[in-house]
């Protein structure tokens, strides 16, 4: 049974707000931990259904997870060549895309196991080829559905470290990737032809990885043992970025966004959003910071005028997540805002290009859709409002609320409920600063 919500513009947002914390770390510090041979503990674990999929998936493997109150989650974990159990059994990663692309990269790195990965009806569409390719050429066999799509099996092997061109800008193939390489002979490297997100990166430095970066390029060499004591999971700035973008269109609002992640390579969409016009204060990363930590700090958030910006491809894989409130706020900015070089956008967890576009032109937008991205004008007035479906997908739901807030008349969002797979109480704390 799927859910509506209806949100109407009443008023401008004000008080002090902390998002919840990071999906993309979460599923990294589990995944992580479970490889450990000593117990990591996890603070601030992100509580929802994408983030639980991956502690099942670590149990089923052998590792055993204890879960206190406020985010804490103790993870014993099985080491790096201990035999997994559940070998020929099925790994069920519900809805997510993160879970499903890297742990292939461990389950690859394990002679003789054998797994296969499912999950719900949207992660039936996402294609899988993309970490497949380069598991083959280290060594691990991989069948998928159509050769493309889940179901599919990973046969673990010895593997040999390889030298890899990310055909696609994505942090996922480029983790899966490095993950393997922990288990390769030698040393395996990984070329960008983008910067995209280096969480991973950060965590293997801070497990004590042989792990080198040089501009795109990232290096891991083969490790017996991890050496991670401790995750602090900071605030997600995905998330983050639907309550700044309310904050950003309702007008008089003001809104402080504390224990936000602010790495670089996750914080494209504030840059654009400044550069349209929003007032965003606030210390915001530098880029290439060779760190093994997450920085976080807070970001002061006001309304006001917007204007059309260009987002070049360069920036698609800093703003991944956030683009689609690209195109809200283009919708109420002046003049013409256009996206490229987002095709991956389609093959999201519903195709966000259609979404965005059928959606905001359905609330009254002058949107449309580009073979890789889209174009939205507006003269600088709020959208009328109107119904928007979520289709199953977490984010479009969060910007179906946000457009309502923003519009004249409010929106009606159809599939409010799938919000549970990151951001389980997005509504309520969107509402208590109303
Ligand atoms: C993620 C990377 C991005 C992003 C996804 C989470 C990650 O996907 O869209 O929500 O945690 O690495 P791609 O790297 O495939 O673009």
């Amino acid at each position: 049974m799927t859910r509506s919500a209806r949100f109407a513009p009443g008023g401008a947002l004000r008080g002090g707000y902390t998002p919840p914390p990071d999906k993309s770390i979460s599923h990294r510090a589990a995944l992580i931990a479970a490889m450990a041979d000593e117990p990591v503990a996890v603070r601030n674990y992100l509580d929802s259904e994408d983030t639980h999929s991956t502690l099942n998936a670590v149990r089923t493997l052998g590792a055993a997870v204890e879960q206190g109150p406020d985010g804490e989650v103790t993870i014993r974990g099985v080491g790096l060549h201990a035999p997994l159990e559940a070998t020929g059994g099925l790994l069920n990663v519900g809805n997510a895309g993160t879970l499903m692309r890297l742990l292939p990269g461990w389950l690859a790195g394990q002679p003789g196991g054998v797994w296969t990965l499912d999950g719900d009806e949207s992660i039936r569409r996402r294609p899988v080829d993309r970490v497949a390719e380069p598991l083959r050429m280290m060594g691990a066999t991989v069948e998928a559905r159509d050769g493309r799509f889940p179901p599919f099996t990973v046969t673990g092997a010895r593997l040999t470290g390889i030298e890899y061109d990310l055909p696609v800008a994505s942090a996922q193939v480029k983790s899966c990737v490095l993950i393997a390489g922990m288990f390769a002979s030698g040393s395996t490297t990984v070329c960008e032809g983008a910067t995209s997100r280096d969480h991973t990166e950060r965590m293997l430095r801070r497990a004590r990885v042989p792990f080198e970066r040089d501009g795109l390029r990232s290096t891991v060499r083969q490790v017996d043992e991890l050496e991670l004591d401790e995750v602090v999971v900071p605030g997600d700035p995905s998330s983050a970025a639907f309550i700044v973008a309310a904050a950003i269109l309702v007008s008089g609002s003001r809104v402080v966004i504390r224990d936000v992640g602010l790495n670089w390579t996750r914080t494209g969409f504030f840059r654009i959003a400044e550069r349209m016009g929003a007032v965003i204060v606030g210390e915001l990363e530098e880029p290439h910071a060779d760190s093994d930590r997450e920085p976080v700090g807070e970001l002061d958030v006001a309304s006001g005028p917007l204007e059309g910006t260009v987002v070049e491809p360069g920036e698609v894989p800093l703003a991944i997540d956030e683009l689609t409130l690209v195109g809200l706020l283009g919708a109420h900015a002046e003049g013409e805002t256009i996206v490229r070089g987002a095709e991956e956008l389609r093959l999201k967890e519903s195709d966000r290009i259609a979404g965005v576009v059928d959606g905001l032109r359905g609330l009254g937008a002058d949107i449309e859709a580009t073979p890789d991205g889209f174009v939205v004008r507006g003269d600088g007035s709020p959208l009328r409002g109107g119904t928007i479906d979520a289709r199953g997908d977490h984010r479009m739901a969060m910007l179906g609320a946000v457009a309502g807030l923003a519009s004249q008349e409010g929106v009606e969002v159809a599939g409010m409920d799938a919000v549970a797979v990151s951001y389980p109480s997005f509504e309520q704390e969107l509402r208590a600063l109303m």
